[in-house]
């Protein structure tokens, strides 16, 4: 069953009195049960998908349309913001990049995560019993998410806490409301190796045992070698390709998924250990100079004159790709 499916999402904004596309024609589909990772380099609109499928871009500098952008077939941009909201806290839970900013300062952790338990299973008995039951609840994620010192954790404030424990403690709330779809925009970003590991564990854990979907968002490549069934590629706001990951790392068609695979070792099973990566030359294009047609072509190795005309969707099988001169495909 797909819960989320996104179809040309576009999303604009006013700067300096002119509308720039920062996302151009989004496509996203996400399946129950599956993790779908979702890379791309900084800067490539990943933050923005996210904002755009909670509703957490307000304001009248920002304009969205899509052809269609449902939730287990209801229509979001047709929702109130009330409505969504609902469904959002209900159904869907997001990990933010930067724990601290999605946490209130000034009230404990321990209060804000019993916040969003879930009240069903607490609506028995008397207000000491339910307390304490919450409490235990409480403890209980706090240690599936292998946040040893649960009690200081509870009693701190979120400046008083590390980052990686803070972003640990970010999953145990997504994971109170026990969601339909976790978003995960770059959890492990700045983290040391054990709690990264430990975090891309704990999602695949969730994943398995609970089918819990999993959008994960990601700029590193490594992080999600060992996760995900289906991956979406993003390139200054433009979906390149999209495809099952074990088909991708096996025959990208797109050279910026090709580029971004041969940057990562463990893709590239032939690199002698501590050998120099391959880097892609250049950088993306801000979005005041955003280059015309396909976006990547200031960057691309296989660029031609038709590259001026923004290539469409094109589909094999579950694999789509955006590109007029796809690798693999020599006779073109
Ligand atoms: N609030 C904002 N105002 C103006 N530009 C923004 C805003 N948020 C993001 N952008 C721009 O949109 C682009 C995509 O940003 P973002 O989604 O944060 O990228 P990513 O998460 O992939 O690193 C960037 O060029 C960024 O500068
Ligand atoms: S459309 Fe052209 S510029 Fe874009 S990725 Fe393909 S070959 Fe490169
Ligand atoms: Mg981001």
């Amino acid at each position: 069953m797909i819960l989320l499916d996104i179809k040309n999402l576009t999303l604009e904004i006013e700067l300096s009195g002119k509308w720039v596309k920062t996302l151009d024609k989004i496509n996203l589909v996400i399946h129950e049960g599956e993790i779908h990772t979702l890379v791309g380099e900084s800067g490539s609109g990943k933050s923005l998908i996210v904002k755009a499928i909670v509703g957490a871009l307000p304001g009248k500098h920002w304009r969205i349309t899509a052809d269609r952008m449902t939730w287990r077939s209801q229509d979001m941009l047709a929702m109130s913001v009330v409505d969504r909201r609902k469904v959002i806290r209900s159904e869907i839970s997001v990990i933010f990049q930067n724990p601290i900013d999605s946490l209130d300062p000034i009230l404990p952790l321990g209060k804000q995560l019993k916040e969003v338990l879930p009240e069903e299973s607490n609506s028995q008995g008397w207000l000491w019993k339910k307390k304490k039951q919450k409490h235990k609840m409480a403890i209980d994620l706090l240690h599936r998410v292998g946040i040893k010192n649960h009690e200081l954790c509870l009693s701190s404030f979120p400046h008083q806490i590390t980052n990686d424990v803070l972003q640990k403690f970010m999953i145990a709330m997504a994971l109170a409301s026990e969601p339909k779809l976790i978003i995960a925009d770059d959890p492990t970003r700045g983290m040391e190796v054990n709690s990264k590991t430990q975090v891309l564990k704990l999602l695949s854990r969730v994943n398995q045992v609970r089918s819990t979907s999993i959008l994960f968002v990601s700029h590193d490549l490594l992080a999600i070698s060992s996760m995900g069934h289906f991956m979406t590629v993003l390139y200054c706001g433009q979906t390149v390709e999209t495809g099952e990951l074990r088909r991708l790392r096996k025959r990208a068609f797109h050279p910026y998924t090709q580029a971004l695979l041969d940057s990562a070792p463990s893709f590239r099973k032939d690199l002698p250990p501590k050998s120099n990566l391959t880097s892609l030359p250049g950088t993306i294009p801000t979005l005041h100079h955003l280059p015309i047609g396909c976006r990547f072509g200031p960057r691309c190795p296989r660029a031609r004159k038709e590259c001026v005309t923004t290539p469409a969707v094109r589909k094999i099988h579950s694999h789509y790709y955006s590109c007029h001169f796809p690798l693999h495909w020599e006779g073109k």
